[in-house]
């Protein structure tokens, strides 16, 4: 595991950006494993930028996303395909048929699970897998006490997620408990991973993946037995280690 510590969440979506870019130069057709949450925005602006000055494409790019709400439609304003559609798609040269997110309106959700590993597999594995952390340590919707060898299934979201995500819903909003996610085993299986953090309100959950015992109780720590997984971080995420 390398650990990148940074001085402010700028400097951690740049350093990120720049990895993303070389993966797309070396790979054009390069499979993404992509996340969502506030800490990748700053990253997919940056991305956005880089398209559209002709310096990086996503032409021939393929993307799976990390999770989804169980019960959001595609076009519902919270879900996950939504924010990736407002933050990266809609402004990217990608081919929008080659970019998956969990169906989170699927009729029978667990055979939904099956196919979307099926779907990876397909394309020939995640080369290179963004992530962010939650304040537990949670990565997709990888809650504390997931199996380590988990795959794509349905997860109940705990109650400190439920309030950490409920400033993206109105009072008045249905907010789903229930989500798709990638495992941690599928996590695992990219050929690289890149998790983000930034802010002094992560920073026990960094200390828990970076320097804790490797335990279901952290998901992230999981990224231990991970042989090219990289953390970037800023100096606030960074203040327990
Ligand atoms: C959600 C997502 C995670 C993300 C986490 C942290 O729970 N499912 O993939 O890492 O939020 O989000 P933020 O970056 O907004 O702190």
């Amino acid at each position: 595991m390398k650990v990148v510590i940074l001085k402010d969440a700028a400097a951690v979506a740049a350093y990120g950006a720049d990895i993303f870019s070389k993966q797309l130069k070396q790979k054009p057709n390069s499979v993404l494993g992509l996340a969502t949450g506030s800490t990748p925005v700053a990253l997919y602006k940056a991305l956005i930028a880089r398209n559209q000055n002709g310096d990086v494409s996503f032409a021939n790019a393929h993307s799976f996303n990390l999770d989804e709400y169980l019960g959001l439609a595609d076009d519902h304003p919270q879900s996950y395909r939504h924010f990736m559609n407002v933050n990266l798609f809609d402004h990217v040269d990608i081919d929008k048929t080659n970019t998956h997110v969990p169906p989170g309106n699927a009729k029978d959700p667990r055979a939904a699970c099956e196919q979307y590993e099926r779907d990876i597999t397909d394309a020939g594995g995640i080369d290179i897998q963004l992530l962010g952390i939650g304040r537990n340590g949670h990565i997709g919707f990888n809650e504390p006490s997931s199996s380590l060898a988990s795959r794509t299934r349905i997860k109940t979201l705990t109650k400190e997620t439920i309030a950490d995500n409920s400033r993206f819903f109105s009072a008045d909003e249905y907010q789903p408990q229930l989500s798709i996610t990638m495992g941690i085993g599928t996590i695992l299986e990219s050929k690289k991973t890149v998790l983000l953090a930034t802010g002094e309100a992560k920073a026990e959950a960094i200390k828990a993946t970076v320097e804790g015992p490797l335990t279901a109780a952290c998901p992230a720590s999981a990224l231990q037995l991970h042989p090219d997984a990289v953390i970037i971080i800023d100096e606030a995420a960074a203040s327990q280690l």
